[in-house]
């Protein structure tokens, strides 16, 4: 096992950990930091479709964009089963909660439009059947490039495998709505490299993917965040003293920790396009913590860098817990040293009688959090659920210094624009 300074070197960075402690101090149902309950009756946006992953159209320094007054969403989304007899119960029911949880298999990226920021209109597919080189189309970022309307979508290309890609096309509007044009052709950016980033032959269960270019606000380049896990075969990660940090008596037996290896990744671009990208050591490692730190993504504010990362229940490592949601950490400079928001990390989870009501969430500049539903009890007992495979109410949040606060709560998918963009 190789020390971190043998794995990434003394420049340009250390990745600032996570830690056991940190994690101990995660206080599900703490009303700051945990999200209002979801009814069972709500609403859904496409009764033929899942939804979940939700990525508004946005521009490299973060801010959610329309375009001639128009607000763009892309979705990751999955046809819905409801004759399949594959998905027909004994009683010959449909099994929605079956369906819903192999929807990854099938994940296509397709995009949605509003005047309004929420209601949203179906738009289609982003990429023709058969221009992604993979079977599932991961998460990623569409970036509007410019007032010509191009949109460069990065996105992750699974199985087999996993990749960075990203794909250009153009976004054109009428009166009556928005279309994407173009993206026919997926170039290959990059994949773990065995070194920095676990690979699929060290780890069966990496993670590689959900790529959020943007560009440093204080330098001017071009970045990208990603997930991924430490490299190194699986069971060969240390959890140390860093790893597991300053907690109590008693809490020094990390258990079947090594297992969890989750980081926040960087690349810097080598050219203005983004077409050539370097790896670099990740920003944030969760060693003995964590599994999955998902989505990462900016909010840059007061001139530092608010880092948000999605993570689950069933991610955590032996010893520590904490709910499905947003997770934040903040630093002075791009490359840390990070400590974790609210003392433990967490900014926004689901309470504990909703453990699954939603995910997938992404904070956007204005505090506004956007999410999915994924499934909600329709009982007391929590044995009935009602799947989601939709938008969630959207959260107001405050973010401040070292905490953050809900403060408000918007209608299902509201994502409203930073600016609009007049195309010409
Ligand atoms: C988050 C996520 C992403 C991944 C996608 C796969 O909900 O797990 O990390 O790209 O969903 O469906």
């Amino acid at each position: 096992m190789k020390t971190n300074t043998e794995k990434f070197g003394t420049t340009p960075h250390q990745p600032s950990l996570w830690t056991r402690a940190d994690a101990l101090k995660v206080r599900a149902d703490d009303p700051t930091t945990t999200q209002p309950l979801v009814s069972a009756d709500f609403p859904v946006l496409n009764n033929d479709l899942f939804i979940w992953d939700t990525m508004p159209l946005r521009d490299l320094d973060g801010n959610v964009t329309s375009v001639d007054g128009w607000s763009v969403i892309f979705t990751l989304t999955a046809d819905r089963h409801p004759n399949d007899p594959q998905y027909l119960d004994e009683d010959g029911n449909y099994d929605i909660l079956r369906d819903w949880n192999d929807r990854h298999g099938r994940a296509k990226m397709y995009y949605w439009f509003s005047r309004t920021g929420k209601n949203w209109e179906f738009g289609g597919r982003v990429m023709a059947e058969g221009i992604s080189p993979t079977a599932r189309e991961w998460a990623g970022t569409p970036i509007l490039l410019n007032d010509r309307g191009e949109v460069d979508l990065y996105y992750t290309a699974v199985t087999p495998g996993a990749t960075i890609v990203k794909v250009r096309g153009r976004v054109v509007t009428t009166e009556h709505g928005v279309s994407m044009v173009g993206f026919e052709k997926v170039k290959p950016l990059f994949e773990a490299d065995g070194n920095m980033y676990q690979t699929e032959a060290q780890n069966a269960f990496w993670g590689f993917r959900d790529p959020w270019p943007f560009r440093d606000p204080k330098d001017g380049k071009l970045y990208m965040l990603f997930e991924g896990n430490v490299a190194g075969e699986r069971g060969s990660h240390k959890v140390g003293e860093a790893e597991i940090g300053d907690v109590p008596p008693g809490y020094e037996d990390v258990g079947n920790s090594r297992f969890q290896t989750a980081c926040v990744g960087i690349a810097v671009a080598r050219d203005a396009d983004g077409d050539d990208w370097e790896m670099l050591p990740p920003l944030l490692t969760a060693v003995g913590v964590n599994d999955q730190t998902e989505r990462p993504h900016f909010v840059f504010q007061d001139g530092k860098y608010y880092l948000f990362t999605i993570s689950h229940t069933f991610t955590y490592a032996d010893g520590v817990t904490g709910p499905d949601g947003v997770y934040g950490f903040v630093a002075d400079s791009l490359f840390g040293p990070y400590v974790p928001l609210n003392g433990s990390g967490l900014v926004l989870g689901n309470p504990s009688s909703q453990p699954f009501q939603t995910y997938s969430h992404y904070v956007m500049p204005n505090g506004l959090v956007t999410s999915f539903i994924d499934s909600v009890p329709t009982d007391e007992t929590g044995t009935q659920i009602r799947v989601g495979g939709t938008e969630a109410p959207t959260v107001g949040m405050k973010i401040k210094g070292l905490q953050t606060f809900v403060v408000a709560e918007y209608d299902y998918g509201y994502i409203p624009p930073m600016l609009d963009v007049t195309l010409k």
